[in-house]
């Protein structure tokens, strides 16, 4: 792709929206950097018909083997779907569930990952929510809903409201000591810092946040030895292992992780997000990781130092990632998310917390508007 990457400062000249905005908001969308137009402009010469079709395989591929190494996981277990929600519906369709099965879930999460699991009570499955405090959630909380009966626990990687982060290694040893799958919405840190899957089941994710891409593609990550045990619950071409029809016997579903990829996805999206892994692990996703940790924590030692801000994200570097959510005394977080806004500052306002969330392209210039603008409004708000 040609993308030279040397500082941080030009990591941030990629992506056109840092010389607009202070935006703090890559937790809902990540802002596109300049070379995705190259990706898309590609992708469109194909549609004319003016390059090989083939190409796209090439980017699936060539995403496929990134995230494999990102994820330390086979190219064969990761599948490509259109969002993250698809994944959680894939994933709790194809569990062969009995009635009296338990799911434990997260109280606080995300509605896509817990509305396909609670609807599994229509199949008979019993779900139950882990108590969450303060946008935190221990494993103790999980553990004290586990039973003979539960087969599976669903929760966010990096949860949306708080940017409290899961211990996944820890939380997944002790299920997995107990042969329960791990399923983790992994959307709210895909591209901003490898997941331990040492013992995860499922994890999934959309391009759109981290990963800067386009809307219309995630990707799935199921453990081959999970894999197996499932019926895919949508199925087509793709997924068979052979390529007649199978009008009768048993359908000859394609062994491991690749059963769940039924048919073709947006195709287009590959290209961007080959192009946007290439340049992520070209920086190395260590420091990439690194860096997001350093600008979200000096923005919360900032905001601690306010007089009247509660800081909501723990401080420890391995419970956090890019947010820093807060609160400015009783303001309604939608007030003051408004009140940024009109100063070209792009934060959002989520369950009573304001959000501010860090990506590569944001330097220390950025927490430092932030940082004032939000004393100045709790200065307002005191006086
Ligand atoms: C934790 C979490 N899960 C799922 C989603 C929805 O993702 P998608 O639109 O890819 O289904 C979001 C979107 O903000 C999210 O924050």
């Amino acid at each position: 792709m040609g993308v030279e990457t040397r500082s941080w400062e030009e990591v941030r000249r990629h992506f056109p929206i840092t010389e607009e905005a202070v935006y703090l908001d890559a937790a809902a969308v990540g802002p596109m950097p300049d070379f995705l137009r190259d990706s898309h402009l590609r992708a469109f010469e194909e549609r004319l018909g003016r390059r090989a079709p083939g190409e796209f395989l090439e980017s699936r591929e060539r995403a496929r083997g990134a995230l494999a190494r990102y994820m330390a996981v086979a190219p064969d277990d990761i599948v490509y779907l259109g969002n993250t929600t698809d994944a959680i519906n894939t994933v709790a369709g194809s569990i062969a569930w009995k009635p009296g099965d338990e799911v434990v879930v997260h109280d606080q999460d995300f509605p896509s990952n817990l509305i396909p699991w609670i609807r599994l009570r229509e199949r008979g499955v019993v779900v139950r929510a882990a108590q969450s405090e303060h946008g935190r959630l221990s494993i103790e909380a999980v553990e004290r809903e586990l039973s003979e009966r539960t087969r599976l626990v669903a929760l966010s990687h990096v949860f949306y409201h708080s940017g409290f982060r899961m211990d996944l290694a820890e939380l997944g040893r002790r299920l997995h000591q107990r042969n329960i799958y791990l399923s983790v919405d992994g959307i709210q840190a895909l591209g901003l810092a490898r997941p331990d899957l040492e013992h995860v089941d499922f994890y999934m994710g959309a391009i759109y946040k981290g990963l800067c891409g386009p809307f219309g593609l995630s990707i799935l990550y199921v453990d081959p030895r999970a894999a197996d045990t499932l019926v895919p619950e949508h199925v087509g071409y793709a997924s068979l292992d052979s390529d007649g029809i199978p009008w009768e016997g048993s359908m000859p579903y394609r062994t491991g992780s690749q059963r769940f990829q039924a048919a073709s996805v947006n195709y287009p999206a590959l290209h961007a997000l080959a192009d946007m892994m290439e340049f992520l692990e070209a920086l190395t996703f260590e420091r990439v990781t690194e860096r997001i940790l350093d600008l979200s924590g000096a923005a919360m030692d900032g905001l601690g130092r306010v007089a009247g801000v509660d800081i909501v994200t723990p401080p420890d570097r391995d419970r956090r990632l890019g947010i820093a959510a807060f609160r400015v005394g009783d303001l309604p977080s939608d007030v003051v998310a408004a009140e940024l806004a009109g100063q070209g500052i792009r934060v959002a306002a989520r369950a009573g917390n304001v959000r501010a969330s860090f990506h590569i392209y944001n330097n220390d210039e950025d927490v430092a508007r932030l940082v004032g603008a939000v004393a100045d409004l709790a200065r307002g708000r005191m006086a």
